[in-house]
């Protein structure tokens, strides 16, 4: 059990926002097919990590009432960084006015648990306030001509201030894992486009978000009748509705904002947790189920048991 908790959040998404009826005149779709395929109806592209993250940065420290200088260590959760050096969380450190270690994190749609994870951890051994952030920008790395990807990605940044508390432990239980011999199913060569082979990634992530789910849970000592809400990555909404079945949860539980955000990677479980908060879905003493799956092929869980200093 960790005693971090989260006490600040905000979101960043590009203007440009792309809907199906746009994508239906580039490749050969429709807003039906999107639809009914992916649960996607629009879309936010031509975001930048950097300034995604600057935005949402800057407002989750407004919002935890933490001043730059508070904070000890930096996690940018990305898998489109701005350059190939230096890491992209340098130049948000910067942007922020951080005086901290900053470092970037690979886990492609995992990103934001693998670093919710990594974080509790250091809150655990006595570091007192983290901020972390998922963002990616997955339509810089887009094949437009490619029907079968180009409708399901978006880009965004969310991010959460995470404090040290004494009293009460808020993470309860995780589950890391990569499949490496999986990695060929997903990915982007260096000056290439996203090349996804999208059936068999959808079979393996339903058995990914189980399995991860089902071991973060057991590791917190919870079952599925007691999580309050499950906020799974947001690639695709038959993913989302197989696994919770697999799970015995609800689908109700779950937290859905892929509508108009689409695939977002590692933005996506911070999004679709900070539209629930806001929207006052999430209620004191909660227990939260956060699971994802990635390229790689990552998955990763999370039970938090919600217990935000603000309320
Ligand atoms: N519009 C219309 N038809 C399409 C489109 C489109 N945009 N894309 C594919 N099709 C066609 C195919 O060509 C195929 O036609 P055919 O039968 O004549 O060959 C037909 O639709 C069915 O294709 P399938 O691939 O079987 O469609 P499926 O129901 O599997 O849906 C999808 C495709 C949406 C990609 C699905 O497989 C999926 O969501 N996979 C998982 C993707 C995912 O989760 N990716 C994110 C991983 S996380 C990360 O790290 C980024």
């Amino acid at each position: 059990m960790a005693f971090g908790r989260i006490t600040g959040w905000a979101i960043d998404l590009p203007e440009r926002i792309l809907t199906n009826a746009e994508l239906s005149e580039m490749v050969d779709t429709s807003d039906e097919w999107i639809r009914e395929r992916s649960g996607i109806s629009t879309r936010h592209i031509d975001g930048k990590v950097s300034e995604m993250s600057t935005n949402a940065g800057k407002a989750a420290l407004e919002k935890a009432g933490v001043k730059p200088e508070e904070i000890d260590l930096f996690i940018l959760a990305t898998t489109t960084a701005d350059k190939v050096v230096p890491a992209t969380s340098s130049i948000v450190q910067n942007n922020l006015g951080l005086s901290c270690g900053a470092f970037d994190l690979n886990a492609a749609c995992s990103g934001f648990v693998y670093g919710l994870v990594t974080a509790m951890q250091f809150a655990d051994s006595g570091m007192e306030k983290i901020l972390l952030i998922g963002s990616d920008s997955l339509s810089t790395f887009t094949d437009w001509e490619d029907r079968a990807t180009c409708v399901l990605f978006g880009d965004g940044a969310g991010a959460v201030v995470i404090e040290r508390t004494s009293d009460h432990p808020c993470f309860l239980g995780w589950d890391l894992m990569t499949d490496g011999s999986a990695a060929d199913l997903l990915y982007c060569e260096h000056g290439g486009k996203i090349v996804m082979h999208g059936q068999e990634v959808f079979r393996r992530a339903v058995i990914a978000m189980e399995n991860a789910a089902n071991t973060a849970m057991e590791k917190a000592g919870v079952t599925s009748d007691e999580i309050s809400l499950v906020v799974p990555h947001q690639a695709n909404v038959r993913i989302i509705d197989t696994a919770m079945k697999r799970l015995g949860i609800a689908k109700e539980k779950a937290a859905l904002v892929m509508d108009t955000t689409g695939n977002t990677s590692a933005a996506s479980i911070p999004l679709a947790l900070i539209d629930s908060i806001d929207s006052g879905r999430v209620k004191q003493d909660d227990l939260l189920l956060l699971v994802g799956f990635g390229a790689g092929m990552t998955s990763a869980a999370a039970v938090v048991k919600w217990n935000s200093a603000g309320n």
